[in-house]
C-alpha cells in the first residue's frame, strides 16, 4: 500500500439510461465539427452504431466512420484509421464499443496530435500534449477504457501487447448508457465482466494500491459479483446491466490510478500471441494468480474472498482467503467461460515465450508477490491443467 500517491479523474462521467441522447450537446461543448466514429462491424450489425449516427445525421454534423476495429487492436489498424482521420481533418473522436474501439481511438488521437507511428509513443508519460478531444461510449461492461489513461495495442512484429500510458490520453467525456449494453451476447457479457472483476481484484491487491483505489475496488468487486450472472443469463435485466456498467467503470477508475498485476501480465501475453479475447484470458488465469498471491497479503485476499461469497464460519483468515480460489473458478464456469485446455490453439511449448512476455509486461512489478519467468511458466501450466 502506498503512503504517497496522486489520484486522477480527468474524464467527466455522464451516466444514465438514455444518456446517449445528449451526445450532440457534448460534441458542441468540445467544439467538434469533423467527427470520426471508431467502432466495429459487430456493433454495426447490432444496430448500436446507428443509434449514434442517427443523432449525428439529425444534427447535420460531418462525420466519418471507421468500423474495422478487431479485438486486440493491431498497430497497423491504428495507422490506417489515423491516415483516414488526418485526410478528413478530424477534430473530435468518438470511441464506441469495447476496449478495442476506445483504445484505438486513443491511439488515433495520439497520432493526430503527435505524428510519427504508434510505436513512437509506447511507454509511460511520453506524450507532449493532450490528444484530440475524445468521447468514449462503452458498449461492454468490461475494460473501463472510457476512464483510463492507457491504450493497449498489439505490436504486429513481436506479437506483444504494448501500452501507451499517459494522463494526456484521458477521454474528455465518458457517456455510460446501460441500454447500449442490453444486446451484448452472453459470452461477451461473461468475458468482459470477468475482465472488470480482474481489474478490481488486481487494483486492490497490487503493490501500488492506495486507500482511495482500495475503496473503489472493493465496491466494484461487490457490484460485479452480485450482478454478473444475472447480466449473462438475463441480458435484458437493465438493473443488472446498470450495475455491471457502474462496476466496470469504478474498477477502471481504481486500476487506472493503481495498476493491474500478474493476471494481466499473463493474459496480455496470451492475447498477443493467440488473439484470445482479453476477458477470457484473464478469467482462465485469475484463480491461479490469486492463489499464488495470497501469501503477499492474507488480509486483502480474505476481503476479496468474503465478497466472492466464501462462507467464513469456523475458518481462519488464511482458509477464507484460499477458499476464494474455488469461488473464482466456479463463477467463470457458471457463466460459460472456457478453460485454457479447451482452447485447441494453446500449446504448452509456447509457455516459455508467454512467460517471458509476462515478465516484460509494464505491470509486472505491480504484482504483489514477486514472480520470475519460472513462476509464470508454472502458473501457465497450472491454468492449463486446471489444478
Ligand atoms: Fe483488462
Amino acid at each position: 500500500m502506498l503512503d504517497y500517491y496522486t489520484f486522477n479523474l480527468p474524464t467527466r462521467i455522464e451516466f444514465g439510461i438514455g444518456k446517449i441522447a445528449r451526445l450532440i450537446d457534448y460534441i458542441s461543448e468540445l467544439n467538434g465539427s469533423r467527427i470520426m466514429l471508431l467502432t466495429d462491424a459487430g456493433l454495426k450489425e447490432a444496430g448500436i452504431v446507428e443509434k449514434v449516427t442517427e443523432l449525428l445525421d439529425q444534427a447535420e454534423i460531418y462525420y466519418v466512420t471507421f468500423d474495422e476495429i478487431k479485438p486486440n487492436p493491431r498497430d497497423y489498424d491504428c495507422m490506417t484509421a489515423y491516415e483516414l482521420a488526418k485526410k478528413e481533418e478530424v477534430d473530435l473522436l468518438i470511441g464506441l464499443g469495447g476496449g478495442s474501439c476506445m483504445d484505438t481511438a486513443k491511439a488515433v488521437g495520439t497520432l493526430l496530435t503527435h505524428g510519427g507511428t504508434i510505436k513512437d509513443w509506447y511507454g509511460l508519460n511520453n506524450l507532449q500534449q493532450s490528444i484530440t478531444p475524445l468521447i468514449c461510449i462503452p458498449t461492454t461492461a468490461g475494460t473501463g477504457s472510457e476512464i483510463t489513461f492507457f491504450s493497449v495495442i498489439t505490436d504486429s512484429e513481436t506479437k506483444l501487447k504494448m501500452n501507451i500510458l499517459d494522463n494526456k490520453l484521458a477521454p474528455k467525456i465518458a457517456i455510460l448508457d446501460p441500454e447500449l449494453t442490453v444486446t451484448l451476447p452472453p459470452s461477451v457479457t461473461a468475458s468482459t465482466g470477468m475482465d472488470a472483476l480482474t481489474h478490481a481484484i488486481e487494483a486492490y491487491t497490487c503493490t501500488v494500491a492506495e486507500p482511495i483505489t482500495d475503496a473503489l475496488a472493493l465496491y466494484a468487486i461487490d457490484l460485479i459479483v452480485n450482478n454478473l450472472e444475472s447480466a449473462v443469463h438475463n441480458g435484458t435485466n437493465l438493473e443488472a446491466r446498470k450495475n455491471m456498467l457502474i462496476g466496470s467503470l469504478i474498477a477502471g477508475i481504481a486500476f487506472g490510478n493503481s495498476d493491474v498485476g500478474g493476471v494481466h501480465c499473463m493474459a496480455e501475453a496470451l492475447g498477443g500471441l493467440y488473439d484470445t479475447p482479453h476477458g477470457v484470458a484473464n478469467s482462465m488465469i485469475l484463480p491461479y494468480v490469486f492463489e499464488y498471491n495470497i501469501p503477499s497479503n492474507i488480509e486483502k485476499h480474505m476481503m476479496v474472498s468474503k465478497l466472492l461469497g466464501v462462507n467464513v464460519e469456523g475458518k481462519s483468515k488464511e482458509e477464507i482467503a484460499y477458499a476464494g480460489v474455488e469461488k473464482l473458478t466456479k463463477l467463470a464456469e457458471g457463466i460459460g467461460i472456457p478453460k485454457m485446455k479447451d482452447l485447441s490453439y494453446v500449446k504448452q511449448v509456447d509457455f516459455d515465450y508467454l512467460a517471458e512476455g509476462a515478465t516484460q509486461n509494464v505491470s509486472a512489478s505491480s504484482n504483489p508477490r514477486k514472480a520470475s519467468k519460472e513462476d509464470y511458466i508454472l502458473l501457465f501450466e497450472k491454468a492449463f491443467h486446471g489444478n
